[in-house]
């Protein structure tokens, strides 16, 4: 069972300035997402999340895709004959990544499509707090083509991200889009060229940097939770999760104060203020 096997080749992570680059590595099979690469994944994201060189994680993929979606083979057929608690276990783990570890990673997360982008492969792309696509890059929800529907939660990511028309359409007629398109729906934060397209991923990753990591990762949890309460609700965990923050990094929103209102070194509405105490 290729489920207990642990293979470091099938992504890649790299450190540079604050960001660790996280890139899926199977490229002569388009990054398609089988179980030993969710076992690399999980291994990635505690290690990852344990180490200081990374203030923010972009997860990429390697030559012509980010990813083709769920491997057709390693996924779904070669299961057909495994007992239940098998397909269960691949299941989880694949879940386990892609959305809970993901969806509410530590650090700031930005996903960078590269190219093709099918099936599965939406839900990692929700999970990360951000998206920027090439403009070229191809999104298809293929499922439809196959004879499956957009399971393992990835409907559930539409909903979140993509108007009902869209989502619909796209999900009942298997059609591609590409990154501008993508962007256009709210899919993707934006689309650029190729070309550009680390440079701008670095450059948002450059802004996120200069910010403190308590204040954003609570803002990034609170949008996240604060969609499924109410409004009574959201309104109590805001304020628990804010008096949260000023306990964890208090000094932050002080610091705050005191460049504006003392010093009149910075403006919030314009800008971030100089963090002496960066943790
Ligand atoms: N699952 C399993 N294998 C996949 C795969 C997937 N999702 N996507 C690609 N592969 C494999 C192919 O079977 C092929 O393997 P082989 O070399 O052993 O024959 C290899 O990757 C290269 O794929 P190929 O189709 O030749 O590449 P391409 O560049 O011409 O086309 C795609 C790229 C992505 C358009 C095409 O591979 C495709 O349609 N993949 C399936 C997409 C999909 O529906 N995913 C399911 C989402 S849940």
């Amino acid at each position: 069972m290729t489920t207990t096997s642990l293979d470091k080749n099938l992504a890649r992570l790299e450190y540079d300035k604050g960001v660790a680059w996280v890139t899926l590595n199977r490229p002569e099979k388009r990054n398609a997402l089988n179980p030993a690469l969710s076992l690399r994944m999980l291994e990635i994201l505690d290690e990852v999340e344990a180490d200081d060189r990374c203030g923010v994680m972009v997860l990429t993929g390697e030559g012509t895709a980010f990813s083709a979606g769920m491997d057709i083979k390693e996924y779904f057929r070669d299961m057909k004959d495994q007992p239940r608690i098998v397909t269960i276990k691949v299941r989880r783990l694949n879940y386990e990544w892609q959305w809970r570890r993901l969806r509410y990673f530590e650090k700031p997360t930005i996903a960078m499509v590269n190219g093709w982008c099918f099936g599965g492969a939406f839900l990692p792309v929700v999970s990360c707090d951000l998206a920027i696509a090439a403009e070229d890059a191809q999104f298809g929800l293929s499922e439809v083509n196959w004879g499956i529907l957009p399971a393992g939660n990835v409907s559930r990511a539409l909903a979140e991200t993509m108007r009902t028309r869209d989502a619909l359409y796209y999900s009942m007629t298997g059609q591609l889009f590409d990154g501008r398109k993508a962007a256009e729906m709210g899919l993707v934060n934006e689309a650029v060229p190729k070309e550009r397209l680390r440079e701008r991923v670095r450059e948002l990753a450059d802004i996120l940097l200069e910010k403190s990591p308590a204040v954003l990762k609570a803002t990034k949890d609170a949008f996240k939770r604060v969609q499924q309460l109410d409004w009574d609700l959201s309104e109590d965990y805001l304020v628990s999760k804010q008096e949260q923050l000023l306990f964890l990094a208090g000094e932050e929103r002080e610091e705050g104060f005191k460049q504006f209102l003392d010093d009149k070194t910075y403006k919030p509405g314009l800008g971030m203020y100089k963090r002496p105490h960066k943790k």
